[in-house]
């Protein structure tokens, strides 16, 4: 089984999670994409979507999925969302594909976060895969600076700019044995946007393609 097949397989096993008659977070990425495709095979029964990006809301408007705007919505029953590492208490890194911040205010909004992953996602302790932090533009050299001294490399990602206009920086060589910690500190930085930490709010649900089939895992 490729990568693919396996994160397709976690996309189409989170449609057990959408209810009739509500609206669905919906995530960004690779594995996401395959949870749209199969949300539009029950379009007729849900309102409709938040979406996490620009690229998600254009891919669910294409399959006649209606998108509302985050501020129409006061609740949504579930969030789903694909995460670039995710360890045994479903603290997560996100933003490899530099919607982490539309991606944790879709997550705040819901009551339920459905993790789908392949199963090269799970690691002990995160960090291995670089961190992305989304920082105003102007506060980049500084942001650097402060998270050399939290222990990391920052590497500006060159030629991305957000969907909120705004840059990311990847920081390497992290051991977040404490991912709340980390994510406060990171945070309270003035210029970053927000850290690709997700876990104050992780994942409530995980899915999990594997070669041998789909896991879930509900907390
Ligand atoms: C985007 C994200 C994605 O959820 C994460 O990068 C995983 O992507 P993929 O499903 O393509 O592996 O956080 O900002």
């Amino acid at each position: 089984m490729t990568q693919d097949e396996m994160k397709k397989a976690a996309g189409w096993a989170a449609l057990e999670y959408v209810k009739k008659g509500t609206i669905v977070g919906v995530g960004t990425g690779s594995t996401v994409n395959h949870f749209i495709d199969a949300l539009e095979t029950r379009k007729e029964e849900i309102k409709g979507a938040v979406s996490s990006s620009i690229a998600s809301t254009e891919r669910l408007e294409q399959l006649g999925i209606k998108v509302f705007d985050a501020n129409e919505v006061s609740s949504l029953d579930i969030y789903v969302d694909g995460a670039d590492e995710i360890n045994a208490d479903y603290d997560m890194i996100k933003g490899g594909g530099a919607a982490l911040t539309r991606e944790k205010i879709v997550a705040a909004i819901a009551k339920t976060f459905v993790c789908i992953v392949d199963d090269t996602k799970q690691v002990d302790v995160l960090g291995q895969f670089p961190l992305p932090v989304e920082v105003i533009p102007m506060a980049r050299s500084y942001i650097g600076r402060e998270l050399v001294k939290l222990g990391g490399d920052p590497v500006y990602r060159q030629g991305v700019v957000t969907d909120n206009g705004n840059i990311i920086l990847d920081v390497y060589n992290m051991q977040i044995t404490n991912p709340k910690e980390m994510e406060d500190k990171i945070n309270a930085l003035p210029g970053v946007v927000t850290v690709g930490l997700f876990a104050h709010r992780g994942a409530d649900v995980l899915l999990v393609g594997a070669p041998d089939g789909v896991k879930k895992f509900e907390k």
